[in-house]
């Protein structure tokens, strides 16, 4: 009988392939930064090390807290970066900026990232400001690594000054890397005005992004008695917190799909995310649609945007007993439901 080729999840490992090929070892150094791990990541040839980590992502922070490897003390030099680059380019080049200025000067930076998210670009672009000691090719990515100059090249700062918050057309903090930041989404603009019925009680608005969309409801004169955002990004999150001003407002650095509460909320609204990495995706919107039943109060509505071509009706009937589709537009579907509760159990 033939068996397939067992598949090993390898993005988290590529930056195993110098330690393993012997051109880095792990020598003298004693601490390592990680900057924006990948999920799963496996510390391999640096477990005897200590480990700290930078992340915006509340998932990996989570797990990778839990696994004894804390968060980064601001400021802190250590004597190894590890880069995974993120697929924004600008994200990218400022992880890069801060991996060069948090090593000491002697000590190394690694870069790990998918040909997909341009590891080739930056490594190109990052040639002129330092060469690399060794790049290696691994599951469509490469690896690269630096011994850190005494001193670095003005470009770094400017790499960070680029992801600085800054004002958008609407009047909103936002900055690369984030959801719609040059403007409101459209889907969330249209979601804002199609919402009928009390703006009311306690409100929860799930992957609340740098806070679009509940300002916009506060600007339609919501008056929550409560109004939570729950975003995992902790950079769009600390920017809901200076677009928002209100007193119910709250602010949590939290998965939705993971609810750790039941039946508060009256009205529950979401732009869920349709894109994991590159391809779109409707399963975590589809995990957006089971939380929200899980959190709603049973006469609570929920009301949700997606892009036309992703397929949300089949767990809004699993999750909803009641839900019908609002006017929206040739790009985008408008979902409103109620009575959370599967038929099946009932
Ligand atoms: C399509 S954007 C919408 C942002 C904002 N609500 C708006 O309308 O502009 C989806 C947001 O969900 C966030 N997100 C993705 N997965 C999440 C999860 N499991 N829990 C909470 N937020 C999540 C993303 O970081 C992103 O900010």
């Amino acid at each position: 009988m033939h068996h397939g080729k067992r598949v090993r999840p390898i993005g988290p490992f590529r930056f195993h392939v110098p330690f393993d090929q012997g051109a880095l070892s792990t020598g003298s150094a004693a601490s390592v930064l990680l900057i924006r791990p990948e999920r799963g990541f496996d510390p391999g040839p640096l477990a005897p090390l200590t480990l700290c980590h930078r992340t915006d992502d509340v998932r990996v922070a989570s797990a990778l807290t839990a696994a004894g490897i804390g968060p980064a003390q601001p400021g802190a030099v250590s004597d190894m970066a590890i880069v995974w680059t993120d697929r924004h380019r600008d994200v990218a080049r400022a992880d890069v900026a801060a991996a060069f200025e948090s090593v000491r000067p002697g000590g190394t930076v690694i870069l790990d990232g998918a040909k997909a998210h341009g590891i080739d670009s930056l490594i190109k672009r990052l040639k002129p400001l330092v060469a690399p000691d060794g790049i290696a090719a691994k599951s469509h990515g490469k690896v690269a690594w630096f011994s850190r100059p005494t001193r670095l090249a003005s470009t770094f700062s400017d790499w960070t000054a680029t992801v600085a918050p800054r004002r958008n057309a609407d009047g909103f903090l936002t900055q690369s890397g984030l959801f719609s930041p040059d403007r409101i989404d459209p889907g969330t603009r249209l979601l804002a005005e199609a919402i009928a019925g009390p703006l009311t009680g306690r409100i929860a608005d799930l992957g609340a992004g740098w806070g679009g969309l509940s300002a916009l409801l506060l600007a339609r004169g919501a008056t929550p008695e409560r109004l939570d955002l729950l975003e995992t990004d902790a950079r769009a999150l600390a920017l809901a917190r200076r677009n928002i001003d209100h007193p119910a407002a709250a602010f949590h650095w939290a998965d939705a799909t993971q609810p750790k509460t039941k039946e508060i909320y009256d009205l529950v609204v979401a732009n869920p995310p349709f894109h994991e990495s590159r391809s779109a995706n409707p399963t975590l919107g589809r995990a957006f649609i089971a939380a929200a039943a899980a959190i709603l109060r049973p006469k609570g509505v929920f009301w949700m945007v997606a892009n036309r071509h992703l397929a949300y009706e089949a767990a809004m009937t699993e999750h909803f007993r009641h839900w019908d589709e609002h006017p929206g537009s040739p790009q985008f579907k408008i979902f409103r439901a109620e009575r959370p509760g599967s038929r099946r159990r009932r």
